[in-house]
């Protein structure tokens, strides 16, 4: 039960530098099952959802070793199980991700039905549908999943929906179906291409990853590849609103301007200077952040990923901001948190009126989700007096060591282990 402690009223200044993409690296880590060479990856960010994919990968039979700070190597070689438990499926939706591959190499895959999350209902229809039309037979008994399939046959498929993790899924299905895959309105991701590339070394045959097309030549197998992550993009968007929202000067080394386009402008238009280079990027942030509208859409718009940072920044804008969450259907949970600090918000269905306030006051607030909690810790930055962030285990998720990385850019932010507990287990 740690806490995060934020005294907000520093400004900002400095360097930070950001992990590869955990939404990279999870994908990345299931498409080891698709070979029995080894497959190493570098740049993995030290989160508990990759850990989690490494444990779900563990006990279907694979080698997973951390072989330095931020290297793994895994070899599926004598995979034992195709049955994905269900306490860990339940910690991390991600965990589908292994469904496609599982089926692919050994014809068989069994999950437990993934339920709701904190910010949406979050179905895995699309990713059944594919799997479907590639051939497989799926049943749904008593809480599981389960796939079954001689050899996958390739097939047109379109998405009703570009959905990052269906895309993922039937893409690395795909590369050892037998014949052509194409997958309409896929998801265009970055996280998406940079997956392609692994597959790509592991001697599959892809074109038009990262664009709405997807064209994948199924071959008889893959074989082992090393790889680095793409760096992630919400981590550094994260730490560019921390420079906007404290009016700060901050330098985020390895973002990749290109992939942070919507952010950038976005940045940009509360009235931030915004400048990259090769090496990463720049924000110095605005006296007082102007209004501005959001939309979150699949890329390449606005990330939904991103949206509570913006609405934290948004609350102290000298005007009012309509911000529209179009991809998940219950992602406002913040709303209420940020409400408790002094931000002015009316939320109705899935649009939210913020209306800037000249300074937010620390409270303690609870963490609902990952990047609420992050929205949650930027609000403190900003706020007058102290701030406790609780459920911080939903920030492992996602970020490594932000205290660390905030307090080296002159932020007052602690973790405080909760007393009670540490008394009780003392
Ligand atoms: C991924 C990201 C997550 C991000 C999201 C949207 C990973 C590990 N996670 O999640 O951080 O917020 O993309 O950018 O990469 N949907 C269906 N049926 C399906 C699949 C999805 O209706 O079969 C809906 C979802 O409920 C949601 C929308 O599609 O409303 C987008 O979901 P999706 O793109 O699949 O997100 P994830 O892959 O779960």
């Amino acid at each position: 039960m740690d806490r995060i402690v934020v005294t907000g009223g520093n400004r900002l200044e400095g360097r930070v530098a950001v992990a590869g993409a955990k939404n990279s690296v999870l994908p990345m880590l299931a498409a080891a099952l698709l070979t029995d060479d080894q497959v190493t990856l570098f740049d993995i960010p030290h989160l508990d959802d990759v850990f989690t994919i490494c444990e779900v990968l563990q006990r279907l039979g694979a080698d997973v070793r951390i072989q330095q700070p931020g290297t793994i190597t895994v070899n599926a070689a004598d995979l034992e199980s195709c049955e994905a438990p269900y306490d860990l499926v339940r910690k991390m939706r991600a965990s589908v991700l292994v469904m496609g591959p599982l089926l692919a190499r050994r014809g068989r895959a069994k999950l437990p039905m993934p339920g709701g999350c904190a910010i949406g209902s979050r179905p895995i229809d699309l990713h059944l549908k594919g799997l479907r039309a590639l051939g497989a037979v799926v049943e749904a008994e008593h809480g599981w999943i389960e796939a079954r399939v001689g050899r996958l046959r390739g097939n047109r498929l379109y998405l009703d929906y570009p959905s990052v993790g269906a895309t993922e899924n039937l893409m690395m299905a795909a590369t050892l179906a037998e014949g052509t895959t194409v997958i309409e309105n896929a998801a265009e991701e970055p996280e998406v291409a940079d997956l392609a590339e692994l597959l790509k070394a592991m001697g599959a045959h892809i074109l038009g990853a990262g664009t709405k097309v997807l064209r994948i030549e199924g071959v008889e197998r893959l074989g082992g590849a090393d790889h680095r992550a793409i760096p992630d993009r919400i981590e550094a968007g994260t730490y560019m609103v921390a420079a906007a929202i404290t009016g700060g000067d901050v330098y985020v080394a390895n973002a990749e301007a290109e992939h942070l386009e919507p952010v950038i402008a976005k940045l940009v238009d509360c009235g931030a200077l915004v400048v990259h280079d090769r090496g990463g990027l720049r924000v110095v942030g605005p006296e007082r952040p102007r209004p501005t509208d959001v939309k979150t859409m699949p890329y390449p718009g606005f990330p939904t990923d991103m949206q509570p940072q913006m609405m934290a920044l948004l609350s102290i804008a000298g005007g009012t901001s309509v911000i529209t969450e179009t991809v998940f259907e219950n992602r406002f949970m913040h709303v209420a948190e940020l409400k408790r600090m002094g931000a002015e918000i009316i939320t109705d269905g899935r649009t939210a009126v913020v209306k800037g306030v000249a300074e937010l006051s620390g409270a303690p607030v609870r963490a609902t989700d990952l990047r609420a909690g992050a929205a949650l810790v930027l609000a403190g930055l900003a706020a007058e007096g102290e701030t406790e962030v609780w459920g911080v285990h939903h920030l492992d998720r996602g970020y490594v060591n932000i205290e660390g990385k905030l307090r080296s850019l002159g932020g007052a932010v602690a973790r405080v282990e909760d007393s009670l507990l540490a008394r009780r287990t003392s």
